[in-house]
C-alpha cells in the first residue's frame, strides 16, 4: 500500500467537495434513481454513490481494488442499510459468472482503469442481456484546442490524480465494447481543472 495511495484516499472527499456540490451530487442522484435489482459498482472509491441507491436495489456489489479506498467504502457503508458487499477486485478481472447483474455503475472510474477495453468487456460479460451500464465519466474534449491541452497534461495529471487519464474517449470505448448508448448527456465538471471538465452522463444497453 503506497503512501501516495493512502494520502489520495484520505484527501479524496475533501478534494472533490466543491465539484460534488456544484455538479456531481445531482448527477449521481439522477443516474442512480432508476437503478434496480442486482447491481455491480466498479471502483466504488469512498462511497460517494451510496446515498443514492434506492430500496429496489436487491443486491449491491461494490468493487474497489485499492485498499485505502476500500476501507473508507466499508466505513461509509456502515451508515447505510444496503444489501451490499465490498470486493477488492479490479474491473478488468471480475469474479462473477456471465449474465449476473441487471446494472453496472461506473462513476469516474473508466478514466482510471488501466485497460478500459478489458474492463468494458468484463462489464459486458457480467451484465444480463438487456442489462445496463450507467455511467458518469469525465472524457476527452470534443473541442480540439482543449483536447490538445488534455494530451499535453495527461502525464502530469495521471501522476497527480492517482492514475486518472484526462483524455480518454470513453463514449467511443463503450460503443466499441458492443454496448448501445441509449441515453447521453454532456455536462461540465464545474470547480474542477479545465482538462477534466468535459463530462458525459448516460446509459448503455448490453444487447
Ligand atoms: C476517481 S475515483 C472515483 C471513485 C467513485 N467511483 C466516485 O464516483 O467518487 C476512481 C476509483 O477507481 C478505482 N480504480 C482504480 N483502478 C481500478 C480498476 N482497475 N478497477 C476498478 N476500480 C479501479 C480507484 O481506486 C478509485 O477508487
Amino acid at each position: 500500500m503506497s503512501l501516495w495511495g493512502r494520502m489520495f484516499a484520505a484527501m479524496y472527499d475533501r478534494s472533490m467537495a466543491a465539484t460534488e456540490k456544484a455538479v456531481l451530487r445531482g448527477r449521481r442522484e439522477g443516474l442512480l434513481r432508476d437503478v434496480t435489482g442486482s447491481v455491480l459498482e466498479l471502483g466504488g472509491g469512498t462511497g460517494a454513490n451510496l446515498a443514492f441507491y434506492g430500496p429496489t436495489v436487491t443486491k449491491l456489489v461494490l468493487t474497489e481494488p485499492e485498499e485505502p479506498m476500500a476501507r473508507r467504502l466499508e466505513q461509509k457503508l456502515e451508515k447505510h442499510s444496503l444489501p451490499a458487499t465490498v470486493l477488492r477486485v479490479a474491473a478488468e478481472d471480475l469474479p462473477f459468472e456471465a449474465n449476473s447483474f441487471d446494472f453496472v455503475v461506473s462513476t469516474l472510474v473508466l478514466c482510471t482503469v488501466d485497460d478500459p477495453a478489458k474492463a468494458l468487456a468484463e462489464t459486458h460479460r457480467v451484465l444480463k442481456p438487456g442489462g445496463k451500464l450507467v455511467f458518469l465519466e469525465h472524457v476527452r474534449s470534443d473541442d480540439p484546442k482543449l483536447a490538445r491541452w488534455q494530451d499535453r497534461f495527461h502525464g502530469v495529471w495521471r501522476r497527480a490524480a492517482f492514475g486518472c487519464r484526462c483524455n480518454r474517449p470513453t463514449e467511443d470505448n463503450i460503443e466499441a465494447a458492443g454496448f448501445s448508448v441509449v441515453n447521453l448527456e454532456h455536462d461540465t465538471l464545474h470547480k474542477a481543472p479545465p482538462i477534466v471538465r468535459p463530462l458525459i452522463v448516460g446509459a448503455a444497453v448490453r444487447p
